[in-house]
Order: C-alpha cells, then sequence, then structure tokens
C-alpha cells in the first residue's frame, strides 16, 4: 500500500506536506540536477498517464513543471503537445473570462472537478536549455498551464472549485463523459 518514498515514480498524494509548499525559484537550469530532475519528471508524466506533473509531486519542491499533452483516456480531447518542461514560470496577464472544464490531478486519485480557469493567459518561463520564452496560451493547454502552476504556490485543483457539487468521482466521470477509451 505504501509505496517507498524514494521510488523516482511515486507521487505525492493529498495530504502530503510537499503539495502545500511554495516551491522554490531554480537558480541553475543547466546544472547536472536540475536537467537529470527534469528528465525524470518527463517517464513519470508519461509513465503515468498524465498531461503534466510538477516537481512537488514527486517531492522535489522547486519551480518546474512539465506539460505532455494528448488524447488519451484520462483526458479524450487534449491536443497534440511534445512534452515541455516549463521553469520558473510566471502569468503575465489574463483574459477576461475564466471556462469551467473537468480536470483530474495525479496527487488526487480517483476524483475529477469541474474547475474555472482563465481562457487565455500570456505566460513567461525558462526551457530546459535555460532560454526565456514568452507565449500566449489559450484553453486546454492554458489550464494545464494554470493547473501546474497552482502545485508550485501549494494549491490543488480542489482549492479552485467554486462548489463541493463540482467533485465527482472518477467513475462517474467515465461513465457520464468519457467518449474515447485508450
Ligand atoms: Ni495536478
Amino acid at each position: 500500500m505504501n509505496q517507498a518514498k524514494d521510488n523516482i515514480y511515486s507521487i505525492a498524494q493529498l495530504g502530503h506536506a510537499v503539495l502545500r509548499l511554495r516551491a522554490a525559484e531554480v537558480e541553475n537550469i543547466l546544472a547536472d540536477d536540475c536537467q537529470q530532475l527534469i528528465n525524470k519528471m518527463m517517464l513519470a508524466v508519461l509513465e503515468a498517464g498524465g498531461v503534466g506533473i510538477a516537481a512537488p509531486q514527486i517531492h522535489h519542491s522547486v519551480r518546474i513543471f512539465i506539460m505532455c499533452s494528448k488524447p488519451n483516456a484520462r483526458y479524450p480531447d487534449a491536443p497534440l503537445m511534445a512534452p515541455t518542461a516549463i521553469i520558473n514560470p510566471e502569468i503575465l496577464h489574463y483574459s477576461d473570462d475564466k471556462v469551467k472544464d473537468w480536470e483530474g490531478c495525479l496527487s488526487v486519485p480517483s476524483m475529477r472537478g469541474l474547475v474555472p480557469r482563465y481562457r487565455q493567459i500570456t505566460v513567461r518561463y525558462f526551457d530546459q536549455q535555460g532560454k526565456e520564452q514568452q507565449k500566449i496560451l489559450t484553453g486546454f493547454i492554458a489550464r494545464i498551464f494554470q493547473h501546474e502552476l497552482d502545485h508550485l504556490n501549494g494549491l490543488t485543483f480542489i482549492d479552485q472549485l467554486e462548489s463541493t457539487k463540482d467533485l465527482i468521482s472518477e467513475v462517474e466521470w467515465y461513465q457520464q463523459f468519457a467518449t474515447i477509451q485508450n
């Protein structure tokens, strides 16, 4: 039942203190330990079938997350996006409007929530090569970015729900909303 914490694929679960910390800025992106952590996170998110993972979820309290979007059973409508490392992220601008859609989280197993997120955001971050990037993100990709950035600030999607009535079991979600299975 309890996985060893040093297992690289062991994902911190809701209630673990690391998920409630403000993660630290990355000082040296090109350092070996940082590059190894990024590579480990890329494997972990692929293995778990997620569309994103944040470093605190594998017990490293630093400001790094991976976005890795493609349609799968958990997210049938996800667009394609190659695994991308996002380091020291910031949101520079938010759209006026928010959209509610379903989210799950590797740290909140067996649940789905209908979460309001800004429809469009302008973001700045550093990539795995240490280059600064600025982008406008929309829709599902903007949603992943906001979900993962929350993890770096000690928040999960449950903290963003408008109502506890917007939280349902994953079994119910599959029965009511899933359109493809793979
Ligand atoms: Ni999550």
